[in-house]
């Protein structure tokens, strides 16, 4: 992408680390970490330092690349795999609810399983690479179809973050309104702020207005009227889960953007990759929900406590979109739209 000099994860050139952008610090400053160590891969993914659920997953599949690599040289010869699916293990207890994690994990350690340590580690990147290109492929193609959805002058609504910082290119949710500002289309996009961690104003209001499209950031208990005075022409976002009755998990407070687009009549669609599609839970109510700390909405993003000390709180990550709610849902596979079965 044109407005991000690399993608937001890759491996360093000697496989002994990965590199990522700093998503906390964004957008006041582009800063690269380079990890290495377990206990920093898991902070990485905890803190949101790196986030968005196909973002975690490339992310996953270099990280655990990289340890195979660094193990080769520190465990002996019959712990090696032991000692990789146990790293494994602790960087899938990061965060519950993006399946893209667990999906990377598994691909990880399926492909080092039954080689020496050497074999393991090299096979182990190929199949990191292989996950970070799909994903580019998988975003061009989501982007693709979401284009089809709109028209030359719409105007998008979006929430949370599902750009190129969540994934590597086009991004899913807004692909779209990428792919769509590259082929010379006029698009504007409302950016919901999406509190606590102000995914919208921080990440998605920097990404769209890089990429030249016209965008104007409002705070979450804005969207109704937006939508109410007819300035939404559809609502797009990501999403981290998928169940097979077509329920989704994305950032809190994208239930109450779908509740709203069909009390207005607003198209309401699901961006993701095939693989964010997890038949094992049968219903959103199968989908666990991260719950974060305090801080997170006692404070304004981290830096001033505005409530008072000890008040009780809750704070979900995610919530599920009921797929009553959601006009189709839109993979590198095609646009389905209801009735859903992803059996
Ligand atoms: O807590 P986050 O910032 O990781 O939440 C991310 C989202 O909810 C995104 O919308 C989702 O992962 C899709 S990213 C393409």
């Amino acid at each position: 992408m044109q407005y991000l000099e690399s993608d937001s994860v890759r491996p360093a050139a000697d496989g002994r680390s990965v590199i990522i952008i700093d998503q906390t610090l964004l957008p006041q400053e582009i800063k690269y970490l380079s990890l290495s160590q377990p206990e920093e891969m898991f902070e990485a993914i905890s803190s949101l330092r790196v986030r968005g659920a196909p973002a975690i997953g490339i992310f996953a599949g270099y990280a655990l690349a990289v340890r195979a690599r660094l193990l080769c040289g520190s465990v002996e010869k019959d712990s090696f795999f032991s000692a990789l699916s146990q790293e494994a293990d602790y960087l899938c207890s990061s965060r519950p609810t993006a399946v893209n994690l667990f999906h990377a994990a598994e691909r990880i350690l399926k492909a080092a399983d039954g080689k020496s340590p050497e074999a393991a580690a090299a096979a182990a990147m190929n199949e990191a690479v292989l996950i970070h290109e799909q994903d580019i492929d998988i975003c061009r193609r989501i982007s693709e179809y979401g284009l089809t959805l709109i028209r030359d002058g719409a105007t998008v609504l979006t929430h949370c973050n599902a750009g190129a910082l969540a994934t590597s290119r086009y991004g899913t949710g807004l692909g779209a309104l990428l792919l769509g500002a590259e082929r010379g289309m006029k698009l504007s996009a409302f950016v919901d702020e999406t509190r606590p961690l102000l995914q919208g104003a921080r990440l998605t209001a920097w990404e769209l207005s890089r990429a030249g499209i016209d965008v104007t950031l409002i705070c979450d208990n804005m969207a109704g009227l937006m939508m109410q005075q007819g300035r939404i022409d559809a609502c797009f976002v990501g999403c981290d889960r998928v169940a097979a009755n077509g329920d989704t998990a994305n950032k809190i407070g994208t239930l109450s953007v779908a509740v709203l687009a069909k009390h207005f009549g607003v198209p309401f669609y699901v961006f993701c990759p095939s693989t964010t599609i997890d038949p094992e839970c049968r219903t959103g109510a199968d989908i666990t929900i991260e719950q974060r700390s305090a801080e997170e909405i006692t404070g304004l993003y981290f830096d001033r406590q505005i409530a008072p000390e000890g008040i009780r709180y809750e704070n979900p990550a995610f919530d599920v979109t009921d797929h009553e709610l959601i006009t189709a849902i839109i993979t590198e596979n095609g646009i389905f739209r209801p009735p859903f079965c992803f059996e």
